[in-house]
């Protein structure tokens, strides 16, 4: 038996076509990059989440002199969340990014690691969590849920 797996998301231009909404939180999260702590790999990413109150959270990569021990900016933003905010949920998050001595015209997205987290507050919300991915400027790729980045994620529930 053949099974197909596949997703739909949609990619605008540019992010003044977004909602206003999710415009405020895409500028938040390429501001969010000026707070990342990148010396090793001169890459600066910033990431927003709005929450279901409305308020805005951010976080940014926090790289280590050991290296394997820094943390991407979407772990960073959503462990603080997951701590700071425990009853609230994550309903968009906004990712960017700034290369030192580069322009950012391309989104990037989520490592895999990243992807697994996103997986779990996903499910530990039971709600989806929607994804802007963009450069400084540019396109924005508009992922409709975390879950959809990582087919075959483990989800947990055999761990019950
Ligand atoms: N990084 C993130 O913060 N998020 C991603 O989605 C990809 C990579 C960070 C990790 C490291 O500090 C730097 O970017 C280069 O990999």
């Amino acid at each position: 038996m053949h099974q197909k797996f596949e997703f739909e998301y949609e990619v605008l231009e540019d992010s003044n076509q977004l909602s206003s909404e999710d415009q405020a939180l895409m500028e938040a999260a390429r501001k969010a990059t000026e707070t990342a702590f990148a010396p090793y790999s001169n890459f600066h990413v910033g990431a927003a989440a709005r929450l279901s109150s409305g308020q805005i959270v951010i976080g940014s990569n926090q790289e280590s002199t050991s290296f394997p021990v820094g943390i991407c900016a979407e772990r960073t933003l959503l462990n603080s969340v997951g701590s700071q905010f425990p009853t609230l949920t994550i309903t968009t998050m906004a990712i960017s990014y700034q290369p030192e001595g580069k322009h950012a015209n391309e989104p990037i997205s989520p490592c895999g690691m990243c992807r697994q987290s996103l997986l779990d507050y996903e499910n530990r919300y039971g709600a989806p969590i929607k994804i802007l991915l963009s450069g400084m400027t540019g396109k924005v790729m508009i992922i409709p849920s975390a879950s959809i980045l990582l087919p075959f994620g483990f989800d947990g529930a055999i761990l019950k």
